[in-house]
């Protein structure tokens, strides 16, 4: 006879105890704890052992492991070159994002190429994700839909099927049996997780899970979900734009911080070659004081973005500082930067500082275009509009160096800007049509590339 266990779970951590706390140990959370019972299936006492003696590294074969295309090339890029045969890759984003739909049309590809998939929808009936697939235009005599949040179940379909990928749509709403909570709660996330991952392994079965993400930006459930995992794909975007970015937290398999940029259209996903053109489609002509280009990193790709500051007298008894896109604190460090090292006095100004499309910047290298951005709005001048920026600040006010610097100088000529500012002492083999100024200071990047005169509006 199984045997019933009970113990205390944390909702936000796992962490697991005998009995009901009022506050977590582990990640100090308040009433976050719910009684969970599990069903121990009685064990034989000698365990098969299948144990590897320990080998020099020298002697270990690489194996090289297969790669199915996605079929959509940003997709591939971020996976770091495909999907890995075997491999249990977590799709997180918010409910909404376009999930469902990025794998609705890889399946149709992978299939497309004589793979087996079963997608499994424990939120959606097949009727719905038929008319999506209308939608999308999927046709395929190799993907199978199968709508059930039953996790024996979905076992049993797998051992019949035999498919070469698994699609769960989504993990928090999928269940096992064995586990009395309800399905989303960490013992059930951890318990199906721990299911497919031996699927993926023992079956060689390529597994995509889909994980919800909560308000604050987590992945609903716990932690332990992104260990448990080989990849952990994030998709975001602003819900009021049509573009979305695929991004890539972590990689048994490649890199990470590869990022994929796709437009959401009526017809499903479509891949954005060049996403630095998209981002500055809006931008005018004229440009106005406080508008500068960065040529910013995301994962081994050079992006330009353009951001904007608006500085004003302030009505507040202590003026208001708004980054938007940007680190708060990095903003604050930079106009303090600004005070000390060049004299601009900010202390009655309101500053907001945004970068355009939705986009955060993590990456100092940021900090030069802000600071010019800040400067320029501030003086009432501009940057020329066909200057692209790039250098983390020091606090003395020196240009710091930063990463790739050769593919920032070619994205930018690419697009057709006429001057580039960077970093004295980054080095550039670059043969580009452009007009590459090194500064040391500040100040010598103001004078490098600031009218004195306001165009005409
Ligand atoms: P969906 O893939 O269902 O999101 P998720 O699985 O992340 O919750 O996508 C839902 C949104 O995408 C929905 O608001 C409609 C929009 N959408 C399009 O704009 N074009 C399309 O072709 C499809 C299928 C969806
Ligand atoms: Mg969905």
């Amino acid at each position: 006879m199984a045997k019933l266990k009970s113990k205390w779970v944390c909702q936000n951590c796992g962490y697991e105890t005998a009995k009901s706390l009022g506050k977590c140990p582990e990640c100090e959370k308040w009433g976050t704890f719910v009684e969970e019972t599990q069903e121990i299936q009685p064990t034989s006492k000698s365990l098969p052992i299948d144990d590897i003696a320990p080998c020099l590294i020298d002697d270990i074969e690489v194996d090289h492991s297969i790669r199915v295309s996605t079929g959509i090339e940003e997709f591939d890029r971020v996976l770091g070159g495909g999907l890995v045969q075997g491999s249990l890759i977590l799709l997180a984003g918010d409910p909404g994002i376009g999930k469902s739909t990025i794998l609705l049309q890889t399946s149709n590809y992978v299939s497309a190429n004589g793979r087996k998939i079963l997608y499994v929808s424990a939120e959606e009936s097949a009727s719905q994700i038929k008319l999506r697939a209308q939608r999308l235009n999927v046709k395929s005599d190799k993907l199978f839909i199968y709508s059930q949040t039953n996790f024996d179940s979905i076992k049993m379909r797998i051992d019949e099927l035999k498919p070469d990928m698994l699609v769960i749509d989504s993990i928090q709403a999928v269940y096992s049996a064995n586990i009395s909570s309800s399905p989303g709660s960490v013992s059930q996330i951890r318990e199906c997780t721990n299911i497919l991952m031996d699927i993926a392994k023992n079956k060689n079965i390529t597994v995509v899970v889909i994980g919800h993400v909560t308000k604050e930006g987590n992945i609903a459930g716990p932690k332990v979900l992104e260990h448990m995992v080989d990849t952990v794909i994030y998709f975001e975007g602003d819900r009021y734009k049509s573009y979305r970015l695929l991004r890539c937290m972590k990689n048994r398999f490649g890199t990470t911080n590869e990022v994929g940029v796709f437009n959401m259209c009526d017809d499903g996903l479509h891949e954005i070659s060049n996403p630095s053109e998209m981002f500055l489609n809006e931008r005018t002509k004229n440009v106005t004081p406080g508008s500068v280009v960065i040529a910013t990193n995301e994962g081994t790709r050079p992006l330009l973005i353009e951001i904007q500051a608006l500085v004003g007298t302030t009505s507040y008894p202590s003026p208001r500082r708004v980054s938007n896109g940007i680190d708060y604190n990095r903003l604050l460090q930079i106009l303090a930067v600004l005070e000390k090292r060049i004299g601009l006095n900010l202390s009655k100004q309101d500053v907001y500082v945004n970068v355009i499309g939705g986009l955060q910047i993590d990456e100092p290298a940021a900090d030069l275009g802000v600071a010019l951005a800040v400067a320029t709005c501030a003086r009432d001048v501009i940057v020329s509009p066909d200057t692209v920026i790039v250098g983390e600040i020091g606090l003395s006010g020196e240009i710091r160096t930063v990463n790739n610097i050769d593919k920032r100088i070619k994205e930018a000529a690419k697009l057709g800007f006429k001057k580039i500012i960077v970093p004295k002492l980054n080095k550039s083999d670059c043969n580009e049509e452009i007009e590459v100024v090194q500064c040391a200071r500040l100040l010598d990047a103001i004078s490098a590339c600031v009218y004195k005169e306001k165009q005409p509006v």
